[in-house]
């Protein structure tokens, strides 16, 4: 068999076999303009082993890989840690194709799968703790329900210290460097960063636990292998990520504020530049987001590390506009926690948006701190002094705060 792609050799019996997506900048509503990856990885135990497999459409770069290091027949057992498709997208075919011995996954996996597929696809369910030999070698499963699907799981093999940890500790960031340590740390955070307020910030509670639980069975992790993005096989890295998921998983507050907001004559930007102003002044760092140059994610993105909120709209036939909108019911979803914030906009009659975004910001538990500022038409110098003002009291909660 020609075998145009190549598996990359992570250790001396695991192999990357996974697909890069260098196009997809769009996941389900986050703007992935890095593009991604789809990890999997081929176990080279007795029981010659395939931990998930790739989105639909990347099935036969995935088996072309394999097949560079194994005829994908020999594979005795697949192990799915995560039933999104794009990770068992092609699981059904492959399974057709390989014919292996066990298919291993959670029962809430089975359950998912059996729904996608209309198929059980011949698994057998493990339980959380439980352990199953590969002959060489054992590998253990860690249930991670709502991390972030009730699927979820971690496969862990002691022998090696190596963690198959599916969408956990992931970024989309499609590159050809397969180890973390070959991409630059900022890019990493960045991406990491993104990848978590996206996916994961919702999870926060059970991400904070997860990691509670992983330290008391205080497992010798030498290598993260997540779904998405780079491997972390480097110890300093793995130190960082983990650091990096417990911060981001508390949202403390910070001296940092985002501004989202969009404008339809410049009125409601005239005022989003006078908070920021008020802010900045402050000594508060500011991101001003309007929707007409920010995607939704982006915004989440920034308020992983911030501790204000501020949205603003104009009145757009009694109600908000469609893009503050959208951004709000997916910014909602993600659930962050620990924000102050305030409304604004300006109107030209009857100004109902500033009412929408009260009820979206109390619905999304953000302590409204300041009294929103609205104007009718185009803001004065006595308005904008206000949103000037408003801006200097949210700084001063801010800092009372963090
Ligand atoms: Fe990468 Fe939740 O799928």
């Amino acid at each position: 068999m020609k075998t145009p792609f190549k598996a990359v050799k992570v250790t001396d019996s695991i192999y990357w076999v996974g697909a890069i997506d260098w196009n997809i900048k769009d996941f389900h509503g986050y703007a992935t303009d890095s593009g991604t990856t789809y990890n999997a990885y081929l176990v080279l135990a007795d029981k010659i082993t395939l931990v998930d497999t790739v989105k639909a459409p990347f099935r036969d770069e995935m088996i072309s890989r394999i097949a560079s290091v194994v005829d994908p027949k020999n594979i005795s057992v697949i192990i799915s840690n995560h039933s999104e498709m794009d990770h068992t997208g092609c699981l059904p075919e492959v399974i057709n194709l390989i014919a292996p011995d066990h298919v291993y996954a959670s029962k809430m996996g089975l359950k998912a799968i059996k729904n996608h597929f209309h198929s059980d696809c011949g698994i057998t369910v493990v339980e959380d703790g439980s352990t199953v030999s590969l002959g060489d070698r054992d590998i253990s499963f860690i249930e991670t329900r709502m991390l972030h699907w009730p699927d979820s799981m971690f496969s862990y093999l002691p022998g090696e210290s190596f963690l198959f940890s599916q969408d956990a500790f992931g970024m989309h960031l499609a590159s050809c460097e397969r180890f973390a340590d070959e991409i630059d740390s900022f890019v990493l955070e960045f991406e990491g960063a993104k990848y978590f307020a996206n996916i994961l910030m919702p999870y926060s509670k059970f991400i904070t636990k997860l990691l509670e639980r992983i330290g008391a069975l205080n497992l010798d992790i030498k290598h993260i292998a997540p779904d998405h993005g780079p491997v972390w096989r480097n110890a300093e890295n793995i130190r960082h990520v983990v650091g990096l998921y417990k911060k981001w998983a508390e949202q403390k507050p910070a001296p940092k504020a985002v501004i989202t907001y969009d404008t339809m004559w410049q009125s409601t930007d005239k005022m989003a530049r006078a908070i920021a102003d008020g802010l900045a002044g402050s000594g508060i760092q500011v991101k001003l987001m309007s929707l007409q140059s920010y995607h939704r994610s982006d915004i989440a993105t920034e308020l992983l590390d911030s501790g204000a909120f501020v949205v603003g709209s104009p009145t757009l036939n009694n109600n908000v506009f469609p893009t503050i909108a959208d951004a709000m019911v997916y910014l909602k979803g993600l659930k962050p926690v620990n924000l102050i914030g305030a409304a604004f906009g300006s109107y030209g009659w009857s100004g109902e948006s500033i009412k929408h975004l009260e009820n979206m910001l109390d619905e999304m538990k953000v302590d409204r701190v300041v009294e929103s500022v609205k104007c009718e038409y185009i803001p004065d110098n006595d308005t904008l002094e206000s949103c000037n003002d408003l801006g200097k009291r949210i700084a001063e909660k801010l800092k009372q705060i963090c």
